[in-house]
């Protein structure tokens, strides 16, 4: 299957990313809050077939040692097709070169599989804590 991989924002359909990220049971907003957090990550990608976009990620980084990939979502039709597996070795070499040292996330819904071929392992001693505002 043919894709194009996108480095930055220009021109991403940010309904399509919300309704993207609804589709598969993820967290999602109004399509202009995902545009705000995506222009603000320091490393993103968006993946199309045939002008569709099918996947996306982001990371967020202090652009020094340490990062944290959020919101790696490929839409249900496309999932096991090496989508995503793309989307986070695109997004792990680019950080990797800026000369970023770690990369933490939060392995939703039995991700853990997915993130573990791809080299993540569970931290030991640490527990994801979490402080909401709404
Ligand atoms: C998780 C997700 C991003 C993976 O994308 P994908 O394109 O389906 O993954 P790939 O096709 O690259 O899969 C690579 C390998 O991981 C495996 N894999 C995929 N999802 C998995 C999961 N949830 N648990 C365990 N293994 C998984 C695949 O079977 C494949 O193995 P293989 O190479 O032996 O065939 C995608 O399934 C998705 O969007 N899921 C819903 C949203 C979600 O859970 N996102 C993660 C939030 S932290």
């Amino acid at each position: 299957m043919k894709i194009d991989i996108q480095k930055d924002c220009a021109g991403v359909d940010w309904t399509a990313v919300s309704e993207a990220l609804k589709c598969v049971g993820m967290a999602y907003h109004e399509p202009d809050v995902h545009r705000r957090a995506f222009e603000a990550s320091h490393t993103t990608v968006f993946v199309y077939h045939a002008d569709r976009l099918i996947g996306f990620g982001r990371a967020i980084s202090d652009g020094v040692y340490q990062a944290a990939i959020y919101d790696c979502a490929v839409l249900p039709e496309f999932q096991g097709k090496g989508i995503g597996t793309t989307i986070i070795c695109e997004l792990v070499t680019r950080l990797s070169a800026d000369g970023i040292e770690w990369i933490g996330l939060i392995a939703e819904r039995g991700s853990h599989g997915f993130y573990s071929r791809l080299g993540f392992k569970k931290m030991p001693n640490s527990i994801p804590m979490l402080k909401t505002f709404t």
